[in-house]
């Protein structure tokens, strides 16, 4: 007899799970870092619309699919299939996302591992030892493979200890802490001189970078990636729901959760560059845009940090701490995404399946880290800007189009008493299946003939 399946404990304890893989580097890295090369506010106001009008019906077609098989997404997409040809066209979808997962994870958690080893940095500092903390912060190929094998080593024993012990357990513990972080380090910058030229660059837009395909194209991308959309994730976490869940108000719940820390993360990160900016931090590379990718985290804030004095060690710390929750409270959820379909479809143990996948992936980061400059870029893109949204498209055409009506409209009733009254009831069944596809493939399509 196959294992029993896991499952939330709770509605608080979905929510934490759910928003701790949606709220990572993404948000507290990567948005900020979109906004300040893409004109402040106007990036920010794309975005938002992004996530509420299209991201959030694709999340909603994710958890109602997976709530809905209780499976994995190769299993959960045959289980709503109708005819032969979607049913592999669903198997190959679902093989898609959990090759997207696998490959995320692989550049993800070398990212985490920065992180981290920054964490050790600060620490190396508060005790004098100089010299080790220029090792963790160093760009060494040894560095990154040991913190990325720690990383990677977190990651796996969360997610053996299974749904509730594992997961759930650990994001309720860590959401918190992150938020607290979050809230002492913005209400600490706020008090620098040149935070509030930051606040100023952040929330006034520039409308002449609106009118640009390529800042849909990048807002859509980012959206997908915050709500951990296009790989399964949420399908997987959305199956682990118990039936007395309203899946509508979850749903919101996560993408508000989501997309207010990002709006919160930067808050953090752009005053801080005009802090450092203040401080004399070179902020603006030689043409005169902002210094943005890895840049801003690893050249920047440290810079930042090392201007302010004994203050600084303990704000990188902090720093480094935040941004390292935020990754791990991702990272389970990613590699839960193959565990997840190995356990159930091949009948292999929570432990041994997590632990051979964890250190598959492991080696994957090796051959990156090894030759990160040639595949690093282009890892990133694959998954990032083809794999999710593709994927997010086809569960959306499955929800749509293929899954049966009556039990799509059964499933959103579930723990939901008058849902038929509600506005997503009336919206969402047509949206996700004309505007939703309609608007990826178009936004998509812009690549090509851009
Ligand atoms: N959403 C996370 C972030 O913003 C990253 C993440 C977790 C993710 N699970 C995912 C991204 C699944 C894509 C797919 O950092």
């Amino acid at each position: 007899m196959a294992a029993p399946r896991g499952e939330f404990s709770s509605k608080l304890g979905f929510i934490m799970a759910a928003a701790g893989s949606a709220v990572g580097l993404g948000n507290i890295w990567g948005f900020p870092k979109e906004v300040a090369s893409n004109g402040g506010a106007a990036f920010l106001i794309i975005y938002l619309a992004m996530a509420f009008l299209i991201a959030y019906p694709a999340l909603m077609a994710e958890l109602i699919i997976g709530r809905h098989a209780k499976a994995n997404p190769v299993e959960a997409l045959k289980v709503i299939a109708n005819s032969d040809t979607s049913r592999t066209v669903g198997v190959v979808t679902g093989f898609a996302g959990i090759s997207t997962a696998c490959l995320i994870l692989s550049f993800y958690a070398i990212i985490a591992g920065w992180m981290a080893s920054n964490i050790l940095a600060s620490l190396s500092d508060m005790v004098g030892m100089a010299g080790l903390s220029t090792w963790f912060a160093s760009d060494s190929i040894e560095r990154s493979l040991l913190f990325t094998a720690v990383f990677m080593a977190l990651t796996i024993s969360i997610i053996t200890a299974g749904v509730k012990d594992g997961i759930e357990k650990w994001c309720s513990r860590l959401m918190p802490s992150l938020l607290v972080i979050l809230a002492l380090l913005i209400v600490y910058v706020m008090t620098l001189d040149g935070a509030m030229d930051g606040v100023k660059a952040y929330l006034l837009p520039d409308f002449s970078r609106v009118m640009s395909p390529d800042l849909y194209i990048s807002a859509m991308g980012q959206a997908f990636f915050s709500l951990s959309l296009g790989v399964g994730t949420m399908l997987i976490y959305g199956s682990y729901i118990p039936d007395e869940g309203n899946l509508v108000s979850l749903g919101r719940a996560v993408t508000i959760v989501d997309i207010s820390i990002a709006f919160i993360a930067g808050l953090l990160i752009i005053p801080a560059m005009y802090v450092a900016l203040n401080n004399g931090v070179q902020i603006y590379d030689a043409n005169g845009a902002l210094l943005a990718e890895d840049s801003l985290i690893f050249v920047v804030l440290p810079e930042l940090f090392a201007s302010m004095g004994g203050a600084g060690t303990f704000a990188s710390l902090a720093f480094f701490v935040l941004m390292s929750l935020a990754a791990l409270t991702s990272t389970i959820s990613i590699l839960e995404v193959p565990v997840a379909y190995t356990t159930e479809n091949h009948k292999v143990g929570r432990k041994p399946a997590t632990v051979i996948i964890g250190v598959a992936i492991f080696l994957l980061s090796t051959v990156l880290i090894y030759n990160f400059e040639v595949l690093f870029g282009l890892i990133v893109s694959v998954a990032t800007q083809y794999g999710e949204p593709l994927v997010g498209l086809m569960m959306c055409i499955f929800a749509g189009w293929i899954f049966h009506r009556n039990e799509l409209l059964k499933e959103i009733q579930k723990g939901h008493d008058g849902a038929e009254h509600g506005l997503f009831w009336k919206i969402w069944p047509n949206y996700v299946r004309f505007i939703v596809p309609a608007a990826i493939l178009i936004i998509f399509s812009r690549k090509f003939f851009a």
